[in-house]
């Protein structure tokens, strides 16, 4: 027992190392600091050592005074199954049917025509989740962003690439994640470094939503790789490219913070770039349309660089720091690639939107232009998207 507690504190402790070396807490920012490093983690420990601390105490006088980590635990906040829906409960104290999150998928049925909900007792699961393509239907639930957290720390080096490096990968259809944060703790890339790439989700089936979740990370957070997705009043964290890959997704009011580092004014250097959209041909649909969300952190950033050649991203009413690099996107160094990608912006505010300094090939598009990207008809949500 006692080994496995020392182990649990050296995880958190080592977790709080992490954070702090990937940049968690944004010094001296206009933007609001990134909640997770103010709240989850202070949380947390101070749970972990008062355990600890009970169990010390109480060794000699069980019977006296049966003093339990789950005396607290809130059955009445897990959901009842019903005739629709199977409920699989996770709390890392062992308060319910589960430890971790992947014995809980593991637990869902293949190719359940229910509703699989995975309620998500509020702490930090340290832990690589893999969700695969027969287990639809599943929904995380978490008790709050900041309060409840998948964390892991490959990178591409340690997982075979990039795509692989997530700390949670999804691959089923139907997935859908509610008030939870996904982390990749590994270090923040060096100047120079290569390997450091480190997803913390990776989102690869079709008609996903997520509602107030968390994305956090450095190089490569969000992989957005394929099918259609709506995000809703998330924050997400990252440095270069930090949401990237080929998916058809709608973000509505949602945070987007970059953690490069800070560039002092009339430097001319930009590092880092906020999207990195994989759109290989004009025979695809994909794009990423981000309508009503705010921009903001350190570093100096491109809107969008163009990882493929038909790479397809707008932004409308969306908020903007002097963080945007005045040119906004990026070619890769490709001019070919100027008539092929699509980059729009629709009335977006604040310094980083001033449009006078553009690249060429940016667009400032009209009302006709725009209309098809501002609503969840971008991702045929009438079809499948459950309101909440
Ligand atoms: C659930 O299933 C039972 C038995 O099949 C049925 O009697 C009941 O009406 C169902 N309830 C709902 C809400 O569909
Ligand atoms: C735990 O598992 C038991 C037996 O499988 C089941 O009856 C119960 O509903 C489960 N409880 C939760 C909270 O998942
Ligand atoms: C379950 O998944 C299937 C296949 O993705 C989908 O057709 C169905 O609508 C889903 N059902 C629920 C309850 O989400
Ligand atoms: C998320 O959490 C907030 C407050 O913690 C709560 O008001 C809201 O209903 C939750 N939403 C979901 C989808 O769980
Ligand atoms: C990844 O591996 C390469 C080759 O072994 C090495 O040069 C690089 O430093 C590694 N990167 C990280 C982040 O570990
Ligand atoms: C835009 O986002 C802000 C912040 O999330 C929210 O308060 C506001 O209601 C949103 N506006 C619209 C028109 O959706
Ligand atoms: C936009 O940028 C140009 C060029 O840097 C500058 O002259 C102009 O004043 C800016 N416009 C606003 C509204 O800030
Ligand atoms: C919007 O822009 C498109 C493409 O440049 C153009 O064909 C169309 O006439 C414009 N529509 C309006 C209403 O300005
Ligand atoms: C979404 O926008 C389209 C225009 O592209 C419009 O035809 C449609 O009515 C809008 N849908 C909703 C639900 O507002």
């Amino acid at each position: 027992m006692a080994t496995t507690l020392k182990g649990i504190s050296l995880i958190f402790i080592s977790i709080l190392a992490a954070l702090i070396a990937a940049r968690f807490i944004v010094p001296n920012s206009a933007y609001p600091r990134s909640p997770i490093a103010s709240k989850l983690i202070p949380f947390e420990i101070g749970s972990c050592c008062r355990r600890r601390h009970h169990h010390h105490h109480n060794r000699h006088d069980d019977k006296k005074e049966k003093v339990s980590i789950c005396d607290n635990f809130r059955h009445d906040l897990v959901p009842p199954a019903t005739n629709a829906t199977s409920v699989f409960c996770v709390d890392h104290n062992g308060c319910c049917n589960f430890t971790t999150v992947q014995a809980a998928v593991d637990a869902v049925e293949t190719l359940s025509q229910k509703r699989n909900i995975i309620w998500i007792n509020q702490g930090i699961y340290f832990e690589k989740v893999m969700v695969p393509k027969t287990k639809q239907n599943i929904t995380f639930q978490g008790q709050g962003f900041e309060s409840t957290a998948i964390v892991y720390n490959d990178n591409a080096n340690s997982s075979h690439g990039t795509f692989y490096s997530g700390s949670v990968q999804v691959f089923s259809n139907n997935f859908i994640a509610k008030n939870i944060s996904f982390m990749n703790v590994a270090p923040m890339p060096g100047p120079g470094v290569v390997g450091a790439q480190a997803v913390a989700m990776r989102i690869s089936g079709d008609q996903a939503a997520f509602w107030g979740c968390g994305f956090f990370g450095a190089q490569d957070t969000l992989h957005d790789d394929r099918g259609r997705h709506y995000f809703k009043e998330c924050f997400i964290q990252g440095s270069i490219d930090f949401i990237f890959g080929n998916g058809k997704s709608l973000y509505e009011d949602c945070q987007l913070m970059s953690i490069a580092n800070p560039v002092q004014p009339g430097q001319r250097i930009i590092n880092g770039a906020i999207t990195a959209h994989g759109r290989v041909s004009i025979d695809e649909d994909s794009g990423f349309s981000f309508v009503n969300c705010s921009i903001g952190g350190t570093g100096r950033t491109w809107l969008g660089r163009a990882w493929r050649p038909f790479s397809r991203v707008v932004y409308a009413f969306t908020s903007m720091t002097d963080i945007i690099a005045p040119e906004g996107w990026n070619d890769l160094n490709d001019p070919t690639r100027d008539q092929s990608i699509f980059y729009g912006e629709y009335k977006c505010s604040g310094a980083g939107a001033n449009a006078t300094m553009r690249v060429p090939y940016a667009q400032i598009l009209n009302d006709t232009q725009a209309a098809s990207f501002l609503n969840a008809s971008f991702i045929n949500a009438d079809l499948w998207l459950q309101p909440l």
